[in-house]
């Protein structure tokens, strides 16, 4: 059996904040010793309780505000502990440095959730599955914020609300817990053409994944790579699973939520436990800057992915879990991923998802996890030093001494630290920008159906016979016959033969085809400034 008990950088870091009282006499938060854990202090044999009994007062109030806000989505996870090793130097792609050495390792942390069901959710409904991995780097946190399916419902970061919100139980009874299963997600799905692609996906065996271990991840929007020279190189990453990707059917998936809905949460834990280390080779995609527009498809559009016929993944090294958690709440649950975590040799592109998650993360979790220093958590903060002027806010930690804060500052000696490029400060990537403040989508974000088609025939008769079966599920389940009848004739944009069977299931005798444009989508001559949106 392997060791359990790997060593690191973050490791030690999380040492400092570890607490094994075994063996300790009790103590109050003041540190006073308690003689009398569970009794109150009362007047009398049979008297009412004293309001001076601080113990139990302390107690209590701490039980009483033990809970935060679950995660608005994705709030059904767990995670672990391990290190990612960069198989080589690829410093000519990237100057990141955990890529530039062969054997480097980097202590990292990683979180799997389902995104929509509560905290309390089963582990095998049918869903997305988070696949967040926070890279404890010797230049800052990176965090690689992916999910199991390469691509994603929406192009745009502004429907994300509407999106969650039509996924979520029904806002009036919330019900139904099961995500997809009713009408207010159809209802959407079947005004949103952009998202075909990812519910294929989502009706495929990959959203009913056997084991988190052996399920792929994937960044999902193309970033860039910067090198030492500053060349820019666009790229999608992907995680492989060394068990290969697995599946269990939906009949199995309804007996395991049942019997076990901890299922996926018990296997990651006894795996480590075991010295069953799960493992995943990180890959990349690479898209020279000179042939960006030469796919029939945009790179910033989130809801296509890049066919590995086309562009084959370049393995750079692996990912180890190998300890789990000591205590859920203070790091799977207190963990803070953002998408916007980077380090040098990362960058972003105008991939509009990408751009409004930037923003959304940090937001979320200023209430999340009760104002601005949620950084200082020991398992949100980097193993590099932290110098700078913020100051204050709900639960500082940190005891900045001096009498500075702000800058520039020359009094008493001047501010002790600077922002330095020389020093390996992060510099974003000089993209020239220009155009029109406008509110509209790029007409080379216009095709929303053929990587639906595509993913839908790159499928064995028995997979696609299990995507019918599950959208003749789903739909069976939509109380709006108008939404049915309109999520099939969506249907027929992706595959005739396909709909038809979904069709039979749900007792649908005359597919209505909708006419073109659907909502949201344009003929191949509109002008999308001129575009209003068509009711379907
Ligand atoms: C979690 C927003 C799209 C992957 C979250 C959270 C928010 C959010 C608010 C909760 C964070 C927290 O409480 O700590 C958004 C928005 C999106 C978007 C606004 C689109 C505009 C995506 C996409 C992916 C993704 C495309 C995958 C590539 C995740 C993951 C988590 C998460 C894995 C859970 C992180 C964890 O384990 O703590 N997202 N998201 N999200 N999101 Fe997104």
């Amino acid at each position: 059996m392997k060791e359990n008990k790997p060593e690191n950088a973050k490791s030690d870091d999380l040492h400092m904040n570890t607490e094994d009282s075994s063996g300790e006499v009790m103590s109050n938060n003041q540190g006073l010793r308690v003689n009398d854990d569970q009794n109150s202090l009362t007047a009398g044999d049979r008297g009412p309780t004293l309001l001076e009994d601080f113990h139990f007062r302390e107690k209590m109030t701490h039980f009483d505000h033990e809970r935060i806000p679950e995660r608005v989505v994705h709030a059904r996870g767990e995670a672990a502990h391990g290190y990612f090793e960069s198989y080589g130097d690829f410093s000519s792609i990237t100057k990141a440095g955990f890529l530039g050495e062969k054997g480097k390792k980097t202590p990292v942390f990683t979180r799997f959730s389902t995104v929509a069901g509560f905290k309390g959710s089963s582990d095998l409904a049918r869903d997305v599955r988070g696949f967040a991995v926070k890279f404890y780097t010797e230049e800052g946190n990176y965090d690689l914020v992916g999910n199991n399916m390469p691509v994603f419902f929406i192009q745009d970061a502004m429907k994300f609300p509407d999106l969650i919100h039509a996924v979520k139980p029904e806002q009036d009874n919330e019900i139904p817990q099961a995500a997809s299963a009713h009408d207010t997600f159809w209802d959407f799905i079947s005004l949103m053409p952009e998202s075909m692609h990812m519910i294929m996906w989502v009706m495929s065996d990959r959203a009913l994944p056997r084991s988190l271990s052996m399920m792929e991840g994937f960044g999902v929007h193309t970033y860039r790579f910067i090198n030492k020279e500053g060349k820019s190189v666009f790229v999608k990453f992907h995680w492989k699973p060394k068990l290969g990707t697995h599946s269990v059917i939906w009949e199995e998936a309804q007996k395991i939520s049942g019997q076990d809905p901890d299922f996926h949460r018990r296997d990651l834990w006894e795996s480590i436990e075991n010295g069953n280390f799960p493992e995943w080779e990180l890959g990349v995609q690479l898209v020279e800057e000179k042939d960006e527009h030469k796919f029939d498809f945009d790179l910033l559009d989130p809801t296509k992915l890049i066919p590995e016929e086309l562009v084959p993944v370049k393995i750079l090294g692996k990912m180890v879990l190998n300890r789990n958690p000591d205590n859920f709440f203070a790091e799977t649950e207190q963990v803070a991923f953002h998408p916007g975590h980077v380090v040098p040799g990362i960058d972003f592109t105008n991939d509009p998802l990408l751009q409004g998650r930037l923003f959304s993360y940090t937001d979320t979790q200023l209430t999340r996890l009760g104002g601005p220093n949620f950084a200082e958590i020991p398992i949100n903060r980097p193993i590099t030093p932290v110098h700078n002027n913020q100051r204050g806010g709900f639960m500082r930690q940190t005891i900045n001494k001096g009498k500075g804060g702000y800058n520039p500052n020359k009094a008493s000696g001047g501010c002790p630290f600077q922002a330095s490029m020389a020093e390996g400060g992060y510099v974003s990537h000089h993209e020239k920008i220009e155009g029109h403040k406008i509110r509209n989508r790029s007409k080379s974000f216009m095709d929303h159906f053929s990587q639906a088609t595509l993913f839908y025939s790159s499928q064995t008769e028995v997979e696609q016979h299990h995507i019918i079966q599950a959208l003749q599920f789903e739909l069976g389940k939509v109380k709006s016959e108008a939404i049915r009848n309109r999520m099939v004739g969506m249907l027929t944009h992706v595959d005739q033969t396909l709909a038809e069977e979904v069709a039979k299931g749900l007792g649908i005798k005359e597919i209505q085809k909708p006419e073109a444009p659907l909502n949201h989508s344009y003929p191949a001559d509109a002008d999308p400034s001129d575009y209003q949106p068509t009711e379907a």
